[in-house]
């Protein structure tokens, strides 16, 4: 039976209740057992993000020219201060969007429209050539534009096969991807091997920085090596960089930026033919949250590189010391070697689903891969402190599939 709309009203507190219960059924998120969707950086960080969020919780990015002059300067403040720190030339620019999907599709949008100005061929259809592990946002824009998606296999390291990458390009590539890190591994592909091939094929490389763009530089000046990735890689055309993931901003928002002008001027829409006038957005959508500018812009003044150093820093330590407590839980091993916070564990001998199955029954929401079969956490400071609950359960499931021997998971892969 349909649901009527309310006749009246209820009470506010009443209303507000309720919302509180609906979460009942929830997964336990602030409990460190949802492994992917939500991000903490820190409990400062997650409050002033939310305060900030609140101060322009009803101003609409979409009016940033005409009404709302705040927006534009925190706009055009977070795109500068993120091309300072991905190495970018003076002439380089940025947008913010939406989201990881969003800033993928404008990029592809952008690449598309400027292949076709160069080509002089409007309705030219080309390709997109990708890893296995490349996310599904590309196969989305390829889908809306048009475009075809060719994806090749990764090596026995889970990083894209460089050589399959270029042997798939012919003369309709219009762009090669490459992830920072890629979000099923969580491991970098060669960027530089990635941008010599581009170079010599005078093709367009995007870098999907959407995971590691506002974590790895932070993890790399904490001392750990971090490989060149940013617009420090010659052949790199664009780059996405998602401030609602490790930026720990409140959602939604991401950032897309283009080394050239000239590529950058296909980004954005603009249409004058109806009764309004002239209507223009960087951005598929039209209106925006002004509050989720507002939090990344708060955050990158409150924290710093320093105060961003200091919670990548916490967090690898964390991750480190869950990698080895893997490696140590035998029958089970890390998949390839991650540079950041997304670690894959798999087993040689194990149905691992079957272990996720038995975890599931516990209260863990269950991260999986499907190739190979893995169990996935893309861990930020809510996972960190999980962990020790989280290993312990493992152990126990583990010894439990062990013991049990060959009975089937129901549960399959889904992101
Ligand atoms: C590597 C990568 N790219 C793109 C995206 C898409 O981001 P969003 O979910 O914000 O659209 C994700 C999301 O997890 C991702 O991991």
């Amino acid at each position: 039976m349909r649901k009527t709309f309310p006749a009246s009203g209820q009470a506010r507190d009443e209303v507000l209740n309720q919302l509180r219960s609906f979460k009942q059924d929830d997964a336990d998120w602030s409990g460190g057992r949802v492994p992917l969707f939500v991000f903490k950086g820190s409990g400062a960080a997650a409050e002033i993000s939310q305060d900030a969020y609140n101060i322009f919780f009803t101003e609409n990015a979409l009016g940033r020219t005409r009404a709302f002059p705040s927006i534009q300067r925190m706009e055009q403040d977070i795109v500068e201060m993120a091309l300072d720190l991905f190495q970018a030339p003076d002439e380089a620019s940025g947008f913010i969007t939406t989201g990881g999907t969003e800033s993928i599709i404008q990029a592809v949008q952008t690449c598309r429209d400027y292949e076709r100005a160069k080509r002089d061929d409007p309705t030219h259809r080309g390709n997109i050539v990708m890893a296995y592990s490349g996310h599904p946002a590309f196969d989305k824009a390829a889908g809306l534009m048009d475009l075809e998606v060719r994806r090749v296999p990764c090596g026995l390291d889970y990083r894209v096969d460089v050589s399959a990458l270029e042997c798939a390009i012919d003369a309709n590539t219009i762009m090669l991807v490459g992830s920072a890190p890629c979000f099923p591994y969580g491991v970098f592909d060669p960027i530089e091997d990635l941008s010599a091939v581009a170079e010599r094929h005078n093709i367009w490389l995007h870098v999907d920085a959407c995971v590691g763009g506002y974590l790895a530089p932070f993890v790399r000046q904490s001392g750990r090596p971090i490989p060149a990735f940013d617009f420090s890689v010659p052949g790199v055309s664009s780059m996405s960089a998602d401030l609602h993931k490790f930026g720990f901003a409140p959602k939604p928002i991401s950032t897309v930026f283009y080394r050239n002008p000239d590529k950058a001027a296909h980004h954005g829409f603009e249409f004058h033919d109806w009764p309004n006038g002239r209507f223009a957005t960087t951005t598929i959508v039209g209106t925006r949250a002004g509050g989720a500018i507002a939090g990344a812009w708060a955050l990158f003044q409150h924290l710093g590189r320093d105060g961003y150093t200091v919670i990548a820093s916490e967090l690898m330590t964390g991750i480190e010391a869950y990698r080895a407590e893997i490696e140590g839980i035998e029958n089970l091993h890390v998949l390839g070697a991650p540079e950041l916070s997304i670690v894959a564990v798999g087993s040689n001998k194990l149905d691992i689903f079957r272990i996720a199955e038995i975890m599931q029954g516990q209260g863990w929401v269950p991260g999986l891969l499907q190739s190979p079969k893995a169990l996935h956490r893309m861990m930020s400071m809510l996972h960190v402190p999980a962990t020790p609950q989280y290993l312990a359960d493992l152990k126990e499931a583990t010894a439990t599939v062990d013991a049990e021997s060959g009975k089937g998971a129901i549960i399959s892969a889904e992101y």
